[in-house]
């Protein structure tokens, strides 16, 4: 590689690289989700412990290489010192636009959207750039295969709390958001009994419902409502009456933002942010307690939506261990050039997949799942 100036805006990097470094650069893309700090951190760790590694960081995913200046850091041991417990990454993160659908103001105040992703291709390799970490979830890892396609050098590491890539055993962030829950139904239960009432908890997870029926378990609820499964609403009214009525005087439901009854719409909300594509959803607990009226449900209804809670925080020991795993395990796949791939658990062993395979299905629960034949063994009704 040719010595190259230090291009590095936001430090105001001037002098001449007369080493050769090869460089990693990161990136933390989708929505935050806990453990996202201690991958970096982990990353840097294992990257030192190499000669003549350099480990970057671009500001908000990809948005840090596309704006003008570019806005790219050095990650040092002294920048993720004491990191690894911090929620949130410090790199900063975006769910919206990316370098497919860049967009771009028009003079009319519309906006159109451009690919820009040749262009951002060429930057990364102007800087010197030898590979990419890229650490989100199925929407980034789609992002991931398509630069890999256009022949950037790039390697995935699994991120979100909804657990619904398919390729691992396990998304980092994902225990976290269980832990949350779980501590909230049992918030919910003391005020439910309290009160003689139904309360019903609307959990994240999009299309996937492994936070809600974890929770659901751990947390003793009556009813666990999942976007695999629609529910008919007089089997979750029949459940709630014979819980309230014969057993404990209260229940708590425990709902995902992506379920529906059958026959139904999944709740989503407006949003009107430039560059945000997936739909937002939300107010499946409204919903489902309109549902429960109207079908003659006659106790005292309250609802509880967990939202962003869930991915705000500390990660839990276990989601720190899995992201120091995932993040030893990709720097070694970039020593080892295996790129195009995503790092995954398979128990025992960290391994890597090719990033077309982690995005080929979602993992979804299934009617055979081990959690769905607890659920129905401890007696949580799913509605169907
Ligand atoms: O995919 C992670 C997730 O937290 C989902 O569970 C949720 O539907 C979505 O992101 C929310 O996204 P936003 O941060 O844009 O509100």
């Amino acid at each position: 590689m040719l010595p190259i100036y230090g291009r590095i805006t936001k430090l105001g990097y001037k002098f001449i690289y007369l080493v050769y470094m090869k460089r990693l650069l990161l990136a933390t893309g989708g929505g935050d989700c806990p453990g996202l700090n201690a991958v970096i951190r982990a990353i840097v760790h294992r990257a030192s412990q190499e000669k003549d590694w350099e480990i970057l960081g671009s500001i908000q995913a990809y948005n840090g290489i596309l704006w003008e200046p570019s806005e790219i850091i050095v990650l040092d041991l002294q920048k993720v010192s004491g990191i690894h417990f911090q929620g949130g990454t410090i790199i900063e993160t975006t769910n919206k636009g990316g370098p497919f659908h860049w967009p771009v103001k028009q003079k009319d105040g519309s906006w159109i959207e451009v690919d820009r992703s040749d262009e951002m291709i060429r930057k990364i390799q102007y800087m010197g750039i030898d590979g990419v970490i890229s650490i989100g979830g199925d929407g980034s890892q789609r992002i991931s295969q398509n630069l890999f396609e256009k022949g950037l050098n790039i390697i995935g590491v699994p991120k979100t709390i909804d657990n619904d890539l398919s390729s691992t055993d396990s998304t980092f962030g994902f225990q976290t958001a269980v832990q949350i829950a779980t501590e909230s139904v049992d918030k919910l239960v003391t005020t439910a009994a309290s009160h003689n009432r139904v309360f019903v908890m609307e959990v994240m997870g999009r299309d996937a419902g492994w936070i809600t029926l974890n929770a659901a378990i751990a947390g003793g609820a009556d009813v666990a409502l999942i976007p695999e499964f629609d529910y008919d609403i007089d089997i979750v009214k029949e459940a709630l009456e014979k819980r309230f009525h014969h057993d404990r005087g209260f229940a708590v439901v425990v709902i995902s933002e992506g379920a529906k009854k059958k026959g139904g719409k999944v709740s989503t909300q407006d949003i009107d942010e430039v560059g945000y594509h997936n739909p937002k959803l939300g107010g499946s607990a409204s919903r489902l307690i309109n549902e429960l009226k109207e079908a003659g449900f006659k106790h005292d209804l309250r609802k509880t939506v967990l939202g962003h809670l869930q991915r705000g925080g500390v990660p839990t020991a276990y989601d720190r261990v899995l992201s120091a795993q995932f993040g030893v395990k990709a720097f070694e796949m970039a020593l080892e050039g295996d790129y195009g791939k995503m790092v995954s658990y398979r128990h025992p062993n960290f391994i890597s997949v090719p990033l077309i395979d982690a995005i080929a299905e979602p993992n979804l629960v299934t009617k055979d799942n081990q959690l769905v034949i607890t659920a129905n063994g401890l007696g949580i009704s799913l509605g169907i």
